[in-house]
């Protein structure tokens, strides 16, 4: 076994100026401030301007990640962006990011699990790490959501926003500090209930986004909470070890209800989801520096980062910060 570990050096995250709120959405779709407070805890969104791509939200994420981890651009060999929203088909978003930082060396490349993307990021990323390769990955959750929501549909448009988050890991040879466990599962028998309808092979078109909310819902508590469960007992420690969840930012009452199940107290759940909405791969490091710039997340402690998404996809990832 491999003594080589992941240790978040820098995070940062990245939220488009223009912020729209519940009552600005109620004059375009029949919905009100109350029913998305109540149903979803959502206040607010940010939303990206017409010319701000994906790259630019996950660049400006990446870049002051890489300050906060006291490097420069050139020291990242690894670029990965977990996005649902990339700024073309192909090339990937990641190469995009890579160029805008002026990075002329490694390797960069996008992984695609909707919501769960960060996780899915984060363990390809640890593992990768894990094969000595790499001294400093940069992993990127960053979506421009607003794109693909039919913003005539108001059993969705009310729910999702556009945001970057980064986290800089950098190898580490033992000690306490990394990623201890990764978690990641998928069920494609649930595509039709979380799917955008459009596609280059099937419609050659980008599509919109589709949900039966309810029935996601469901799923949702149910799996994360298991995922959660898993992914530390996997690590030999217990659930009440943890001091921190830091939870894909779907539904203030997801949230309520998983950290319930859990045990845990609600102020060890981070939640930003009031303030950022669902900005689908991109809530979990933009919740995590969050919490770490507000003083709450500290060096050394045990945080377990959980998301779920369309495919079903989801997992968990268990570090000591
Ligand atoms: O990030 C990926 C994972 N996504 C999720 O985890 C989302 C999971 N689902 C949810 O968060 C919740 O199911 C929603 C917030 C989407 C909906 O909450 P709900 O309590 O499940 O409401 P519902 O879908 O059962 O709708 C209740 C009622 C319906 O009306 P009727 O049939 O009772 O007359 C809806 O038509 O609320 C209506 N409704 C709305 N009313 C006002 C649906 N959307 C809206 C709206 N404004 N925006």
């Amino acid at each position: 076994m491999t003594s080589i570990r992941s240790v978040v050096q820098g995070v940062g995250s990245y939220l488009p100026k223009r912020v729209m709120t519940n009552e600005e959405l109620s004059q375009m779709v029949d919905t009100s401030d109350e029913w998305i407070r109540e149903r979803s805890g959502i206040t607010q969104r940010h939303i990206a301007a017409d010319d701000e791509y994906t790259s630019d939200l996950a660049t400006a994420a990446a870049l002051k990640a890489i300050e906060n981890a006291g490097l420069s651009p050139q020291d990242i060999n690894l670029i990965i962006v977990a996005t649902t929203t990339p700024d073309l088909t192909f090339p990937s978003t990641a190469t995009i990011v890579q160029e805008k930082l002026g990075i002329r060396d490694g390797a960069a490349f996008d992984i695609q699990a909707v919501c769960s993307g960060f996780i899915y990021a984060m363990h390809v990323a640890d593992s990768m790490m894990k094969s000595g390769l790499y001294e400093h990955i940069l992993v990127i959750g960053a979506e421009t959501f607003s794109r693909i929501l039919d913003w005539t549909d108001r059993t969705t448009c009310v729910l999702f926003g556009d945001g970057a988050g980064a986290m800089v890991l950098k190898r580490a040879e033992g000690g306490e500090q990394g990623v201890l466990n990764n978690f990641i599962r998928s069920d494609g028998r649930h595509c039709d209930l979380l799917y955008v309808d459009g596609g280059p092979s099937r419609t050659q078109t980008v599509g919109k986004v589709r949900m039966v909310g309810k029935q996601v819902f469901r799923y949702a508590v149910k799996d994360i909470a298991g995922a959660m469960r898993t992914c530390v007992e996997q690590a030999g420690l217990d659930i009440q070890e943890v001091n921190w969840m830091v939870p894909h930012q779907a539904n203030q009452r997801i949230l309520d209800g998983v950290g319930r199940q859990l045990g845990l107290k609600s102020e060890q759940v981070i939640s930003t989801v009031a303030l950022h909405a669902n900005t689908s791969a991109a809530s979990v490091p933009l919740a995590f520096d969050v919490a770490v710039k507000d003083g709450r997340i500290k060096r050394g402690d045990l945080t377990l980062l959980e998301a779920f998404g369309g495919g079903f996809t989801w997992g968990a990832t268990l570090l000591r910060y």
